[in-house]
């Protein structure tokens, strides 16, 4: 008899059991050279860890740390708004899915077949109001386009990221996105960094400027720059013509001793806010990670590490559980610190 999955305590805990040996589904997720995932040698299949001694990863997570939040609460009592626009479609929150792929590669087909995790995570968001985001890996082609087959079934509904492979393959996967009817499409150019891609025959490669513009111009849906790290590069992005950037180290997976996400944001939107979508990712664990990330100016936020462990906990429904977790967290961190909506989130907020 199998018991019904109702709290994310229950989709943890068979998390834990699935991941054995690979995550412990920790109370922090944070990229500690102690974890179970760190605890692999250098060369090493990266698992779900983080690339080399993990500092990027644990920076992520140390930067956020850093901030607090102020608690302000004599007023007429309410009810925080979460919702959130994203291209033209209704969100319930300003939290989307990160696009993580690969996961059978290091758990195998027993934990979750690379098929299950992608519909676990296109369907899972849409049952709570949001977006899936999809990513790419080696094993992924035109023939088995796991996070496309899973966005179609959800009658688009869904980002595909595509990793910097060369220009003509990425733009076929670009055309099938708009055949699908995708939200938006986007590149993360941070993915050059990838072992794993090289490994398996699939060349990646660092992106100018006039091929980000080729790209753009390939196709009439918005494109999103994912891996900005710098004010540089998210200039440049802008200048491309994209639609959105996403500030992200790919969860320091793709070059070791960068700096907490949380810690170039603040630059970064200084430079650019109102002239292009931020968003954010990079250990963001509940929605009082969520604000502090609003309250440094990006417009929305992904979660990674977690969609992973929630849909291998239990598929669809596991990754429903995590995101309205999510969205209740985010609404209490708001009514808390006194926002109303998301307009109201300011830096004033942090202490
Ligand atoms: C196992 C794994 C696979 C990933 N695969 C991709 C990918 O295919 N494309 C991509 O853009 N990012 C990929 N990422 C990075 C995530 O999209 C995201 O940037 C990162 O996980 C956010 O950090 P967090 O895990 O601390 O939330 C991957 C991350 C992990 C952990």
């Amino acid at each position: 008899m199998t018991t019904e999955v109702k709290t994310l305590e229950d989709v943890r805990n068979i998390a834990r059991e699935k991941l054995k040996g690979i995550c412990g589904v920790y109370k922090d997720c944070d990229g500690d050279p102690r974890r179970l995932c760190q605890g692999q040698g250098y060369g090493r299949s990266l698992g779900i860890g983080g690339i080399g001694s993990g500092a990027s990863f644990n920076n992520n997570f140390l930067a956020l740390r850093k901030y607090n939040l102020k608690m302000k609460l004599i007023n007429k009592d309410f009810t925080s708004d979460t919702k959130y626009n994203f291209f033209g479609k209704e969100l319930s929150m300003p939290i989307m899915a990160a696009s993580v792929a690969g996961v059978n590669s290091f758990g195998g087909d027993k934990v979750i077949t690379e098929e299950e995790f992608c519909r676990s995570v296109v369907l899972g968001c849409r049952d709570a109001e949001t977006i899936g985001w999809r990513g790419d890996t080696y094993t992924y082609s035109f023939e088995n386009s796991y996070g496309l087959n899973a966005i179609a079934e959800a009658g688009g509904w869904g980002v595909k990221i595509v990793k910097p492979r060369d220009q003509g393959t990425i733009m076929k996967f670009f055309n099938k996105a708009e055949e699908v009817r995708c939200v938006s499409v986007g590149i993360d150019v941070d993915g050059c960094g990838s072992y794993a891609m090289a490994m398996h025959n699939k060349p990646v490669f660092k992106k100018s400027i006039e091929e980000i513009k080729e790209l753009i111009s390939s196709t009439n849906l918005p494109v999103i720059i994912k891996g900005i790290m710098c004010v540089e590069d998210a200039l440049i992005a802008k200048e491309a013509g994209a639609a959105a950037i996403v500030v992200s180290n790919h969860g320091g997976r793709v070059l070791d001793h960068t700096p907490g996400t949380a810690e170039v944001l603040s630059r970064i939107v200084e430079e650019t806010k109102g002239k292009i979508k931020i968003i954010v990712d990079g250990g963001i664990r509940t929605g009082y990670d969520v604000l502090k990330m609003l309250a440094l100016g990006a417009e929305s936020v992904l979660i990674g590490r977690d969609i992973i462990r929630a849909s291998v906990g239990a598929g669809i429904k596991g990754v429903q559980i995590h995101m309205e977790y999510m969205q209740k967290t985010l609404a209490k961190a708001m009514k808390m610190t006194n926002c109303k909506s998301l307009e109201e989130v300011t830096s004033d907020i942090l202490v």
